[in-house]
């Protein structure tokens, strides 16, 4: 199963997504217009996009509407990517030099709030309060969790409960929104929405915890971003918080003194040595099927289509992904 045949049922709907995309980021400053372009052509998966289109066909027409808030939730989740690799110091993204390596990190974060103030007016001009209340309150988790997840590297924190709130509200927040909208933009029954609110939820949590996954075992090449930027970042992760538990208490004290200072490839080798020994990443893979199955089974029950057989291929291409 490949990304092409997923985004069959809605090819032109996407297309139109793009459009509004970059009509949306046209400038006549010459910077703003220069990184628009630039932001514009990297090559995203398209993934919440795909699934605000996916969630609306699902339940009825796809409406002009729609491709604007999948515009909107593209453009919040690109924002949220450059301040994220400003925050993290990343050089790469999508396979190409990161927004900040280009242009500075000033002139990045101010990109990413242009584009989060595009987006708001994306979503504005669909007239519908409920579209704008699940917004508002994915955009404040998603915030509130890329902040949470600092305090969680400052802390070194190992806790997983604490681990699956904050990839909760920073990643699963902004899927739920995206697939909750489908009912409300297909103006279908919208009695839909608690369980398409679930799915993304679920379909979130498989998604960002192979990503954590991909951190560890994956390549720059495959993923286009640096491998092993958790770890240099502190931001502990699900394969390693398990191995942590796993381990003995001396073995664990050793790994965390090694994490806390500048890790270099040897530490890193070592870590994830460490985690392999202790099942890290199969426990990882497990959780990840987890949330998979349950998406699936929330769509399961939904009427046969083609959106709906696109919704359950995406989500096995979520957990199985190498990208
Ligand atoms: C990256 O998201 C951030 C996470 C939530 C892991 P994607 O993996 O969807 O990134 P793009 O849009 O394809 O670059
Ligand atoms: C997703 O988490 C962060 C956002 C919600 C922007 P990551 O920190 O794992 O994202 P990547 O790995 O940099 O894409
Ligand atoms: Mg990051
Ligand atoms: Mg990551």
């Amino acid at each position: 199963m490949e990304m092409k045949d997923i985004i069959f049922p809605i090819r032109e709907e996407l297309e139109g997504t793009k459009r509004v995309l970059k009509e949306t980021l046209a400038s006549e400053v010459a910077l703003v217009s220069e990184m628009a372009q630039y932001i514009v052509a990297l090559k995203g998966k398209f993934l919440r996009p795909i699934l605000v289109l996916l969630s609306t066909k699902v339940c009825g027409n796809v409406p002009d509407e729609a491709m604007r808030a999948a515009a909107g939730l593209e453009l919040i989740h690109v924002a949220t990517l450059i301040h994220d690799d400003v925050v993290d110091e990343s050089e790469m993204r999508r396979g190409e030099l990161s927004v900040h390596s280009i242009w500075s990190s000033r002139a990045s974060i101010l990109m990413g709030d242009y584009l989060l103030s595009h987006a708001f007016s994306l979503f504005v001009g669909i007239r519908s309060q409920l579209i704008l209340d699940i917004l508002a309150r994915a955009t404040v988790r998603l915030s509130s969790g890329e902040i949470h997840q600092i305090q969680q590297s400052e802390g070194l924190e190992t806790a997983e409960e604490i681990y699956f709130k904050v990839i909760a509200d920073k990643t699963a927040s902004l899927f739920a929104a995206g697939c909750e909208m489908g009912p409300i933009l297909a103006e279908g029954d919208t009695h839909l929405r608690r369980t398409m609110a679930e799915f993304g939820e679920n379909l979130g949590l498989a998604f960002q915890i192979t990503d954590d996954i991909l951190d560890f075992e994956g390549t720059e090449k495959e993923t286009g971003k640096p491998s092993g930027s958790d770890l240099r970042g502190k931001h502990l992760t699900l394969p390693l918080i398990r191995a942590l538990e796993t381990a003995s208490q001396s073995e664990a004290r050793k790994i965390k003194a090694l994490i806390e200072k500048e890790i270099d490839t040897r530490g890193w080798e070592h870590v994830r040595s460490f985690i392999r020994t202790h099942g890290g990443l199969e426990y990882a893979a497990s959780k990840a099927k987890e949330y998979a199955q349950r998406a699936a089974a929330l769509v399961k029950g939904l009427d046969d289509s083609p959106a709906k057989s696109a919704l359950m291929n995406l989500v096995s291409l979520s957990v199985h992904r190498r990208r």
